[in-house]
């Protein structure tokens, strides 16, 4: 083997070209270890120094560790020349082209869709709107007056206990029960003659089950005009059942009872899970309850301003979550917000 120092000195720098010259990070990697092996010039160049005189040890030492660090330093170099190609090449093999429509295809698999409770509860509101109702809303967060009080339900009116009430400590005292207080503020925004409905969340204190929810939507309804009898009130329902069942769905009109309005009815419909033989979701019965409505009580006019004996009116409170599970035969009032994706996705796409 050639010790002598211009040779290894030579050889070394043959490699900083070498390096540079590689074509593929194989072959770079190949020469490294040649560089640094037993047949590479810096092991030798270690000998050298290793056995050098004491006085040519601190010239020699010296080179051969700069001729390492140089040979290594243009190994690296090519090294991360050859990684920003790779990342290069990738961009350019994976870049999207934001204006081709192609470059979308993939994402549109995943794009999310519509809540079935928001495609029903846009379906009603349009339905409504056609008639000529306005779309209110109202806070969830409610003072005595006008969940109960305005509504005809003054305290220790056994009524109280119909709908389990979420009290808060500090004001405003509770959580509304149903969406029957936009009735109250919607008389104190309008002077009739006025129809409105307003859609929302209501919060009730109660066990669930495939039903009942403890936090559900209710979409309330207020028709205010002269000579407003029964008969508008169920050509009202009807009318709009139809449509937002999209068939003609066996209904039945039971005499209700609900203290802001006389008469007062509950409209229920057939099962749509099991076609009115039975099951968990109308607890064998057959039939669903799903709109109580009634002819607004003189005193809920009188809170609101309106003079009884000049207006009459009727109002509803659609079970909103409930028809959502007869239009989708949804089993189970839950699914709505579980957030289980497998159940959102069904409806993903519907109605976006
Ligand atoms: C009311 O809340 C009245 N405010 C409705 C009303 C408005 C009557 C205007 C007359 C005039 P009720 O508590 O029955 O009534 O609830 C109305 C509807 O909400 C029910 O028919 C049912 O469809 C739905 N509902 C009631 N409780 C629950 C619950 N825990 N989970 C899911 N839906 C429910």
């Amino acid at each position: 083997m050639e010790t002598d120092l211009p040779f290894l000195q030579k050889k070394a720098e043959d490699f900083f070209s070498f390096f540079n010259e590689a074509k593929t990070k194989e072959e770079l990697l190949k020469l490294k270890a040649e560089f640094l092996g037993e047949s590479g010039p810096i092991i030798p160049l270690m000998e050298l120094v290793k056995k050098a005189p004491k006085e040519q040890k601190g010239t020699l030492g010296p080179l051969a560790n700069t001729l390492r660090s140089k040979g290594l330093e243009s190994f690296q170099k090519k090294w991360d020349f050859f990684l920003e190609q790779e990342i290069l090449d990738s961009l350019k093999k994976n870049s999207l082209d934001l204006t081709a429509r192609e470059s979308f295809s993939a994402l549109d698999k995943n794009l999310g869709g519509l809540h079935p409770r928001t495609v029903v509860q846009r379906e009603v509101e349009d339905i409504f709107t056609r008639l000529g109702f306005d779309i209110l809303e109202g806070p969830h967060l409610e003072d005595d007056y006008h969940n109960f009080s305005a509504l005809n339900i003054p305290e220790d009116h056994p009524a109280r206990e119909m709908q389990d009430t979420f009290w808060l400590e500090g004001t405003p005292p509770l959580l509304r029960t149903h969406t029957s207080t936009i009735q109250v503020r919607g008389m104190k925004q309008h002077k009739p003659p006025f129809r409105f409905i307003g859609p929302g969340p209501v919060f009730r204190c109660e066990r669930t089950d495939a039903s009942h929810e403890s936090v559900f939507y209710q979409l309330e309804g207020m028709y205010v005009d002269k000579n407003v009898s029964v008969a508008h009130l169920i050509y009202f329902m009807k009318v709009a059942l139809k449509e937002i069942l999209k068939r003609e769905a066996p209904i039945r009109l039971r005499p209700g009872y609900f203290p802001f309005t006389e008469p007062s009815f509950e409209l229920e419909i057939e099962c749509a899970l099991c076609k009115g033989k039975g099951c968990s979701v109308c607890k064998q019965l057959g039939w669903v309850e799903l709109l109580p409505c009634g002819m607004i009580h003189p005193n809920v006019l009188r809170a609101g301003g309106i003079d009884p004996d000049v207006f009459s009116g009727f109002a509803f409170g659609l079970g909103l979550d409930r028809l959502v599970m007869m239009r989708f035969k949804i089993e189970d009032i839950r699914l709505l917000q579980a957030g289980d994706l497998r159940f959102s996705y069904q409806f993903a796409g519907r109605s976006l």
